[in-house]
């Protein structure tokens, strides 16, 4: 079978298409033949060797991605031969809180990913995905939707007419997007890009800022929201941008911290946090009860992914490099 490996640190070049043995399950394990993989932010950084300095090489990336059972190992009682499965992102982190040894399983980074024509992942690491969706939309599930749904619902719950601001039009701002909608809250929306914008507000959104255009989006917020500020910003920006979306939440609102699209360190305005009462909660994805839940919400509403592209599974780094570019609008994934 054909897999793709990142041989040592590098840029996209040590992405390198390999042949192995096809896996056999083992114990409790099950066989996937991969239908379709979709990439984020994070295997970008994990291809080029930029994922922390605890990186180990060769692996094979990717985190997300959706498969048919085609083998179950000795034990097997979760999930048949012929169900399409994904891979939750942390193998081991099934429900309750996130604990320290969880980051361990992480797929596509501390252990080998979904690139690979076959994969074997225990029982327990795969969840069955809605019916109505395709394997590229299915793929686009584990990581940015999990973490887009785990920021909205698990602490200090919204309600309808609540509003939320999400930063640019990745993967995780569309998916809170959607779910947002489907939850009746309102949301303020930010992109490089006035075209970009207009499809946002076609999805739903109400207002829409380009923070290139108005780099002090945050008062534009501020004077879109009647100056009450939002009930949760969905912070993908990371150093750069922390201090404008404490500036745009309302007094007792929430930061879904996420990303680090900006940088990962800045003076943060401290003062600010105690004086408007902010809650402040890190967002590492979600575990595989969240993720279930998730599902049953986008089987109800018949939720439809938004994928930017499909590429081949030969062309890996092309679809790397354009999400590289900064093109896209919603997912980027690969086909078998
Ligand atoms: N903590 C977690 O569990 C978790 C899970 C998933 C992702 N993440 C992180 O979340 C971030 C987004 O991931 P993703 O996969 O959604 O990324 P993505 O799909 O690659 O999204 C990139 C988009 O973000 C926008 N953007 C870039 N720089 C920005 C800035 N300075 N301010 C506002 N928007 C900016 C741009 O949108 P426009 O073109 O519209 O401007 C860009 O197209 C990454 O840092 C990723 O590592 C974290």
């Amino acid at each position: 079978m054909k897999v793709w490996q990142v041989q040592s640190p590098g840029g996209l070049d040590a992405l390198t298409l390999v042949d192995k043995p096809q896996p056999q399950p083992g114990v409790k394990q099950v066989l996937l033949k991969m239908g379709a993989v979709s990439i984020n932010y994070r295997d970008l950084l994990a291809v080029k060797g930029a994922y922390g300095s605890k990186q180990r090489f060769p692996f094979v990336p990717f985190s997300d991605g959706v498969g048919e059972v085609v083998a179950v190992g000795e034990g097997v009682t979760k999930v048949q031969i012929g169900d399409r499965v994904a891979g939750i992102f942390m193998q081991s982190w099934l429900s309750g809180r996130f604990q320290a040894n969880h980051p361990q399983s992480a797929l596509g980074g501390a252990i080998d990913g979904m690139l690979a024509e076959y994969v074997t992942l225990d029982e327990d690491g795969v969840v069955k995905v809605p019916a109505h969706l395709s394997h590229e939309s299915a793929a686009t599930l584990p990581c940015a939707a999990v973490t887009a749904w785990n920021a909205l619902t698990t602490v200090g719950k919204l309600q309808p007419g609540d509003t939320i601001l999400i930063l640019g039009t990745g993967g995780v701002s569309l998916f809170a997007l959607q779910f947002a909608r489907m939850m009746g809250v309102r949301v303020i929306a930010t992109s490089s890009s006035d075209k970009k914008l207009d499809k946002l507000i076609q999805l739903g959104a109400s207002d829409g800022i380009n923070y290139k255009k108005i780099p002090n989006w945050d008062e534009k917020v501020w004077e879109i929201t009647e100056r009450k500020g939002v009930d949760r910003v969905i912070e993908v920006g990371g150093a750069n941008t922390l201090n404008k979306s404490l500036r745009s939440l309302s007094y007792g609102g929430h930061i879904s911290l996420i990303g680090v699209l900006s940088g990962l360190s800045a003076d943060i305005s401290t003062v600010t946090i105690l004086q408007k009462g902010i809650h402040i909660q890190g967002i590492y994805v979600g575990s595989r009860e969240m993720f279930e839940d998730m599902n049953r919400a986008i089987s109800l509403h018949q939720m439809q992914p938004i994928i930017d592209r499909v590429f081949p599974f030969e062309q890996a780094p092309e679809a790397l490099a354009y999400m590289e570019s900064g093109a896209h609008f919603g997912k980027i994934c690969l086909q078998f």
